[in-house]
């Protein structure tokens, strides 16, 4: 917390008259069957302060999958939150996750997305590290004094670092919970996630593809696990499906709001949520037209397991990881109203070549830069955007299915896939962490 308090927070003013200065707790509101949030969350510049240091400074944040850094040597480069980091796997195997910044007067010292090196040399002045951060040496070292190289200068380490099934999470704040404890209830869709390998394994072969929008992080946040706007944003590629003989856009349509069946929206505790659907989702390969493939899955995990690892869904991990069936999504924040967001393709081990390359060729198709999916919803975010700014209305609903929100035996509120349920987890936890009260708990 820098300077900063929940209850000192002051509107800036845009929107006008009618604007309220609200505190943090007023935020979020939650009344019996209505849920709503104020638009402030999406335009606030103090308030996007406050959320890099109270929540993506003291959360587990995922920076990056284990094949992206596979062999000694090998690195690649992240975001926990707005700081830079350097994710590198030492001449010992270890990995690292490092400040990507200099000791001597701040620049990244790595501009490379993915590589290999034993080290890594600063673009400014040249000050040379190891790919452990340990400072090797500062150039034309006789302008420093004779007592230099005890000064301690390295590059910054994230004091925690875990793995939990080739995922990488670092979490800045010295003391935390394991990452067992924060993860809790949904390892089990992240082990159903990487179980779509026969081998288990989930790996990052190639780069990433990055999309960036002109509006606040938590609108991709929000739209992953949003499975009521299919109908309507993605309405042109059920129609072009239709058009090319492939699917009728009614029987999507219909699959989508199927009621009785195995198709929720899940809000999980911890901010967590997933879309579940059996019937699949737009852009994901149908591994029903792959016998083989699933024949495979059978034989690793037995029938029962089958259907389980076979649902489909997407995965969200507060407060910056999407886990989609064909790929890992990264949210990340760079001011109120820009964001990135990087997608890495993945491939299943022990699958065959050709259902690797079939399940990335429908991965490109929707969720692709030139494809016919994700800008729409790139699209929406602008318009989203664009739209809170309007003072004199100020608050969002997010009440779909408040009324029918039922919780599972695992903590789960569970509500039909068009329901808003993840979107309440969400900004449930985010009122916490913006209270502070998940640190104080
Ligand atoms: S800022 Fe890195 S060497 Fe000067
Ligand atoms: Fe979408």
């Amino acid at each position: 917390m820098r300077g900063i308090t929940a209850m000192t927070l002051q509107s800036p003013g845009f929107g006008g008259a009618g604007v309220l200065d609200h505190n943090v707790s007023d935020l979020v509101v939650e009344e019996p069957g209505r849920f709503r949030v104020h638009s402030d969350v999406y335009v606030r510049p103090d308030i996007f302060a406050l959320e890099m240091s109270r929540i993506f400074e003291t959360s587990w944040v995922f920076v990056a999958h284990e094949s992206m850094v596979p062999n000694p040597g090998d690195y690649c480069t992240g975001a926990i939150g707005r700081q830079p980091v350097i994710i590198s796997r030492d001449d010992h195997g270890e990995v690292h996750v490092l400040f990507n910044r200099c000791a001597h007067r701040g620049s990244v010292v790595c501009r490379d997305e993915r590589g290999h090196a034993a080290t890594f040399r600063c673009p400014y002045h040249g000050w040379m590290y190891r790919n452990d951060g340990t400072l090797i040496g500062a150039a034309q070292r006789s302008g420093y004094p004779k007592d230099f190289d005890t000064w301690g200068l390295r590059l910054g380490a994230v004091p925690n670092v875990e793995t939990y099934r080739g995922l990488i999470f670092a979490n800045i704040a010295p003391d935390c919970e394991p990452l067992s404890e924060r993860l809790g209830g949904v390892r089990r869709y992240v082990d159903a996630w990487c179980d779509r390998a026969p081998d288990g394994e989930v790996t990052v072969p190639i780069g990433a593809h990055r999309y960036d929008y002109p509006g606040n992080w938590k609108l991709q946040m929000e739209n992953g696990v949003d499975g009521y706007h299919g109908n309507y944003v993605h309405e042109s590629y059920a129609n072009i499906l239709e058009r090319s003989g492939e699917r009728k856009a009614a029987d999507i349509s219909r699959a989508r709001n199927r009621v009785g069946a195995k198709n929720y929206a899940k809000g999980l505790p911890h901010g967590d949520g997933l879309l579940e659907r059996a019937d699949g989702m737009l852009g994901t390969y149908d591994t029903k037209s792959n016998p083989e493939y699933r024949q495979q899955i059978a034989d690793a995990y037995g029938d029962e397991r089958m259907e389980e690892v076979l649902t489909q869904r997407n995965i969200f991990i507060f407060p910056n990881l999407y886990l989609f069936e064909s790929h890992i999504r990264v949210i990340r924040p760079v001011e109120v109203d820009k964001t990135y967001v990087d997608v890495y393709p993945t491939t299943l081990v022990g699958a065959s070549d050709e259902f690797n390359r079939d399940r990335l060729t429908e991965h490109q198709r929707f969720f692709g830069p030139a494809s016919f999916g994700q800008p729409d919803d790139i699209e929406i975010f602008v318009c989203a955007q664009t739209g809170v700014n309007v003072g004199a209305t100020p608050w969002m609903e997010l009440s779909r299915g408040l009324a029918r929100e039922e919780v599972n035996e695992y903590g789960e509120s569970v509500g039909h896939s068009t329901d808003e349920n993840p979107q309440r987890s969400i900004y449930r936890e985010w009122r916490k962490r913006m209270l502070n009260e998940a640190v104080k708990a």
